[in-house]
């Protein structure tokens, strides 16, 4: 490695309950600190192809070779698995299922149940859970808008560690994982890329601070593709 080694400010400023970066999480990855808990319904690019597929073929084929959707993934989810000590929390639609197994390693357990809409899954990566997700909290989950703030708390609750620790939600949006995870003790930290969406997270939780995300890192940004 060459050039000067540039000390880089900290993502977060010390001591900020709950705090929101306005960037793409792409960009922040590199530079996020171990987190305890992520929980996220994050944004599903090419769905609509991913069906015309499915409908065409009966299948997907191996998930690498879907290189637009499987790089999306690889951008960030493998980061967040490396940073997150606890557990993970993400829901999905069952075709993607496939795309976060080829990214889980071997020795990492994934859960995977359906929850109260059709082909849509919660999913678990981390140490075997206090209870397995009841059908009645599955049932909680909104698909294509804001999940209630109780059908994260529920999914913190069944999460084994204590808190306060640190929740992360690297897709935002306007905020309710990140209030289930204040709610219950722990410090929380979302990411959301979309000024729209941000404008409506002011409103939605007033209490959190949204700041910028600092300088990016070209270099890394480039280092984590698939
Ligand atoms: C499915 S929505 C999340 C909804 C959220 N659970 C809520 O309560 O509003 C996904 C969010 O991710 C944001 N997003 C998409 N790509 C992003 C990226 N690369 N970095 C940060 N946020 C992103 C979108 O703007 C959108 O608000």
């Amino acid at each position: 490695m060459t050039g000067a080694c540039v000390a880089t400010p900290p993502l977060v400023p010390a001591g900020a309950p709950a705090y929101v970066l306005a960037a793409d999480v792409r960009t922040i990855l590199p530079r996020l600190d171990l987190v305890d808990l992520t929980i996220s319904d994050p944004p599903y690019p090419w769905f609509t192809a991913l069906q015309r597929l499915e409908r065409e073929h009966g299948t997907l084929g191996p998930p690498e070779t879907l290189y637009p959707v499987y790089t999306f993934l690889a951008q960030w989810f493998p980061f967040v698995l490396r940073r997150t000590t606890r557990a993970v929390w993400i829901t999905t639609h069952r075709l993607y299922v496939p795309f976060y197994r080829a990214l889980v390693p071997a020795r990492a357990a994934l859960g995977v149940w359906p929850t109260g809409v059709p082909d849509v899954c919660l999913l678990h990566v981390g140490p075997p859970l206090r209870a397995a997700p009841s059908p009645a909290v599955r049932a909680l989950h909104r698909s294509g808008q804001d999940s209630p703030e109780a059908f994260w708390a529920a999914l913190l609750a069944l999460t084994p560690g204590t808190p306060p620790g640190l929740v992360f939600d690297p897709f935002c949006g306007t905020g309710s994982g990140l209030s289930a995870a204040r709610r219950a003790g722990y410090r929380a930290l979302g990411c959301e890329q979309d000024a729209a969406v941000l404008a409506r997270l002011r409103l939605a939780q007033p209490a959190f601070v949204i700041g910028p995300a600092g300088p990016s890192q070209e270099s890394d940004h480039g280092s984590f593709a698939a």
